[in-house]
């Protein structure tokens, strides 16, 4: 089924109206955007250059959408989805985002984003990267691990015997909730693989890696990664 014909709310579920800020508006960022507006969510998109650059964006998307610089659009957002390559990450200004869910999608590609020996020692994991950047922030690890334009293609209502399981990881159980809602209004149901550090079983490179998996294969794939 097409994606703009797929009706992925309930019956008798509301839509949510939370708004979610998005720091990085390429190809995760728009994709995931439009999902979520499609779910009732509405967002305010950043990226590296300004809100100006983001005007046909914005339009695309429609009037639940508006463009902002990257400190509005963590000030405005009630969760917020950092969606950059890794390499940016100690650029983000990491103010405004006490208190809130956000979500990480981040991987490590050393071509693109340099040598960081801690990741190649297995010291630490991306996402815990991204916890210290943002120390006041609930970090949540997800959408890391599907590719971009299969969030649209590959979702399903829920209850469909083929939807696919999303991992997610993470130390705070609010947040985490947050995300489930997301994930799950979009098309997905969601396996929650534990605290932040266990997001090691699903980074690229590993057998969980955008596998388009149920919640069952997915489990064994994710037990099958190594630290
Ligand atoms: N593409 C995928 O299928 C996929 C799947 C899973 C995970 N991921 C991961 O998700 C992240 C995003 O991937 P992507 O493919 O969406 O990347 P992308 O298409 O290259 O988009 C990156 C976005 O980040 C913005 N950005 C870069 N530096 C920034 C900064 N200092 N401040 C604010 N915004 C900045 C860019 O803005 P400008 O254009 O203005 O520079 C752009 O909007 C990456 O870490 C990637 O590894 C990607």
């Amino acid at each position: 089924m097409a994606s703009d014909t797929l009706n992925l709310i309930e019956e008798g579920s509301e839509p949510s109206t939370m708004k979610i800020g998005f720091i990085g508006s390429g190809h995760i960022g728009q994709t995931l955007a439009k999902s979520a507006i499609q779910a009732g969510y509405s967002v305010v998109m950043s990226n590296s250059r300004g809100p100006e650059t983001l005007a046909g964006l914005v339009q695309k998307l429609g009037p639940q959408a508006k463009a902002a610089t990257v400190e509005e659009a963590a000030k405005e957002g009630e969760m917020v989805v950092v969606t950059v390559p890794l390499y940016a990450l100690p650029q983000l200004p990491a103010t405004h985002l006490a208190g809130k869910t956000l979500i990480d999608t981040m991987n490590y590609y050393p071509d693109r984003d340099g040598r960081i020996e801690a990741l190649d020692q297995h010291t630490t994991t991306t996402s815990e990267l991204t916890a210290r950047h943002f120390p006041d922030a609930h970090v949540v690890k997800a959408f890391n691990s599907i590719y971009a334009a299969e969030i649209e293609t590959t979702a399903k209502p829920k209850g469909d015997p083929d939807r696919r399981t999303l991992p997610i990881a993470g130390d705070n159980a609010a947040a985490k909730k947050d995300v489930t809602e997301l994930i799950e209004s979009i098309g997905f149901d969601v396996y929650d693989a534990g605290p932040l550090h266990e997001g090691f079983r699903f980074q690229n490179g590993t057998p969980a890696y955008c596998a388009r998996a149920n919640r069952e294969k997915l489990i064994q794939l994710l037990r099958q990664a190594k630290e």
